[in-house]
């Protein structure tokens, strides 16, 4: 059975990307696992941790990047030459099992978005509100997306943008479980109840058994000022605020090896397997699949 899973805080910076790219490639590599990332963020962050410039612009020079696939869902009266399978990209980083549905720097138009629906909304025999299709449009977009090749992974591992974004909230209606990495920093700790909040709402406004899941909160540890007793003192605190089974014991140091294996479009444990941060990546996989054991 396919896992869907989304990477979501709404705080920016705090290692949403490099956990996705990272997790997902220990998944392929130490456990065989058939694995797709999906790159939801228009800074297409996830893409090129995996995939050159160069091999980005050839892809969405033939518009083969996700922004294609929402554009199928918005306008579906445009007749298509693709669908969600031709646009995957296999073995990235000449790993087999490891794929990519490509991101975009232009993903989708609000402006279309929004007139689309309104036009349905005026069409609608039922007198339904603007509200009610832009929910459904939501619950459907990712969905439909993965929805022809979801069968064909073990895990699927969608990289959502900062932010609380139509994409971030679709991606969480398709998720079986999200993933909330967090800097040990106290207003982190505010976004996270945030956004439980949101996604609580979310649960209530969509059927509640469709939404997903957390299934933990993962630390990247920040270094500098949020080390040493603070950081202990941080780290007590949400403990406290949050039951044991919602957070990883692993916890993800500040390693420059990491930072610096975009630069070679490799995610560190593949460039550098043996560095700290690499070594934490592979520890926490292991808990991933461990957690999943006792929650599904
Ligand atoms: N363990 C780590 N050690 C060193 N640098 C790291 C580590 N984790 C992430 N970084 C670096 O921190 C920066 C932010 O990480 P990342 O892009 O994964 O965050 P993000 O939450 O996805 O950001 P955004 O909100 O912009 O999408 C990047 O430059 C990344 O290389
Ligand atoms: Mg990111």
């Amino acid at each position: 059975m396919t896992l869907v899973f989304s990477t979501i805080n709404m705080k920016g910076g705090v290692g949403k990307t490099t956990l996705t790219v990272n997790l997902a490639t220990c998944l392929v590599r130490d456990h065989q696992k058939r694995v797709l990332i999906v790159d939801l963020d228009s800074q297409i962050s996830a893409t090129l941790s995996v995939l050159s410039p160069q091999d980005f612009g050839k892809l969405r020079r033939g518009r083969r990047t996700l922004s294609y696939l929402i554009d199928k869902v918005i306008r579906p009266y445009i007749v298509r030459k693709f669908s969600t399978p031709d646009m995957i990209l296999k073995s990235v980083c000449d790993l087999p099992g490891l794929d990519l549905l490509p991101g975009d720097i232009e993903l989708y138009d609000e402006y279309i978005v929004a007139e689309t629906l309104y036009k349905r909304t005026a069409e609608a025999a039922d007198s339904q509100k603007f509200a009610e299709v832009w929910v459904q449009f939501e619950k459907k977009l990712m969905q439909s997306i993965l929805e022809p090749i979801r069968d064909q992974y073990d895990y699927v591992l969608m990289d959502c943008a900062p932010g609380y974004n139509l994409l971030t909230r679709s991606a969480i209606v398709a998720s079986d479980f999200y993933l909330l990495p967090a800097r040990p920093e106290p207003l982190s700790l505010v976004g996270i109840q945030l956004l439980q909040q949101r996604i609580a709402k979310l649960k209530a406004q969509y059927d509640p058994t469709l939404t997903a899941n957390l299934l933990g909160i993962v630390f990247i540890l920040s270094g500098g000022l949020f080390s040493g007793r603070y950081y202990s003192q941080v780290m007590q605190r949400i403990k406290q605020d949050f039951e044991p089974n919602y957070l990883f014991d692993t916890t993800i140091p500040m390693d420059v090896n990491v930072a610096k294996a975009v630069d070679g479009f490799t995610p560190a444990v593949l460039s550098t397997p043996n560095s700290s941060g690499s070594r934490a990546f592979g520890k926490l996989t292991g808990e991933f699949l461990e957690k999943l054991l006792s929650v599904t």
